[in-house]
């Protein structure tokens, strides 16, 4: 039986609150990825083949998990990544997860296809927006949406490049379930003409920050770099578009190595710990983007759950800092961690090893 949240200790507790909460479309939408789910495993897999090194007696009495992103302070090194139709895990989309995050302290990044609509996230959630788009017309349709945005107050402006196609995503197709926005499907086309044009155009048009989502290749992070795009966010999208990819944090070394310092470096996948943030920090990651973890939040408990989830989140990270011995995040460094054989196998919510959650067949 899920807990109550004020019983809530740890972060398994919430995914299993969100797992009895959601119908079984809606958490299939969530935890599930493209095809035969190779990526979604293997994000998780190539975190657990990652063991530490820990250092002792540094004197870790005082610890400081925040840092910076986009140049606003976040408090722990952290974003909230979109989530699309974010209204199938909460009536208010995806605005009670930016009221935690404001309240919180980190930045949330709004997805183009979740409610509210850019406006009134910003108005009604006081948080340290970025603004995700899918490309659904030409440049000027691209502006359009860029101005709206800059005159929101929001802190950055991203585009997604690993969506040239919608994912296959075959726990959806079986059912025939398909998630709200995904009615609203026309000028698709428009994402898949997408090519390196755009993104120089786009450049020339705005000073916010500019960050494009799922790159997987130090040679993309460079050409991104050279174009003068500010955050390189590494991503497979959790495992939800091609199928078979590698596991988000086996790119990170390569990609550190291409930008250097030329372009912050973001990356998510499958990070459900704050032992996993600290692993992509010390090899070189800026901040790490968090998806279906927070899902689980505003799935089970709403604005409530998604700062209960940071809460623990903090909590983690500051154990794991002090007993890796460092007191801030610019101490990590790759001499902290040390290739390892994983424990288990992954499933896709092995993260919580004392939660079997089985949904039985299809
Ligand atoms: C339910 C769901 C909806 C998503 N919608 C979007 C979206 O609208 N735009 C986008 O760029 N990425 C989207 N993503 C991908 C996430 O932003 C993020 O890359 C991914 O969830 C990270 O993996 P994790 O869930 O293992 O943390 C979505 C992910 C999930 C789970």
């Amino acid at each position: 039986m899920a807990k109550a949240i004020e019983d809530i200790q740890t972060l398994g507790e919430i995914m299993q609150a969100a797992h009895e909460k959601l119908s079984r479309d809606h958490w299939d939408y969530l935890i599930g990825g493209a095809e035969t789910e190779t990526t979604l495993l293997r994000n998780r897999q190539a975190l657990e083949e990652i063991a530490f090194r820990p250092r002792v007696l540094n004197n870790v009495s005082e610890i400081d998990p925040s840092t910076e992103l986009l140049g606003k302070k976040t408090s722990l090194p952290i974003l909230l990544a979109p989530i699309g139709s974010a209204e199938q895990l909460d009536p208010e989309g995806m605005l009670p997860a930016a009221k935690a995050a404001a309240e919180f302290g980190v930045g949330i990044v709004k997805s183009s296809v979740a409610t509210p609509d850019i406006e009134e996230a910003a108005e009604k959630s006081g948080a340290d927006l970025i603004f995700q788009l899918y490309v659904r017309g030409d440049d000027a349709w691209i502006y359009e949406h860029l101005k709206r945005v800059e005159a929101a107050g929001y802190v950055g402006f991203c585009l997604t490049v690993d969506s040239a196609q919608y994912g296959r995503r075959e726990r959806d197709k079986v059912k025939g379930f398909r998630p709200t926005q995904r009615s609203r499907v026309s000028g698709v086309n428009y994402q898949a003409a997408l090519d390196w044009g755009v993104v120089e155009r786009l450049r020339t048009q705005t000073e916010l920050p500019l960050i494009l989502k799922g790159i997987a290749t130090a040679e993309d992070a460079e050409i991104a770099a050279n174009l003068g795009v500010d955050v390189i966010y590494i991503s497979n999208h959790g495992g939800r578009q091609l199928d078979h990819g590698r596991g988000a944090i086996e790119v990170l070394p390569e990609v550190v190595d291409a930008v250097g310092d030329q372009a912050t470096v973001i990356i998510d996948g499958g990070f459900y710990h704050g032992a996993d943030i600290l692993k992509a920090i010390a090899l070189g990651a800026n901040a790490v983007g968090l998806g279906r973890l927070y899902g689980f939040g505003l799935g089970a408990f709403g604005q409530a759950g998604v700062k209960r989830v940071l809460e623990i989140l903090a909590e983690e990270i500051i154990s794991a800092m002090a007993l890796l011995g460092v007191t801030n995040l610019a101490q990590l460094s790759p001499d902290h961690v040390h290739p390892a054989a994983p424990v288990r196998l992954p499933n896709p919510t092995s993260a919580f090893h004392l939660f079997d959650v089985d949904d039985g067949p299809y």
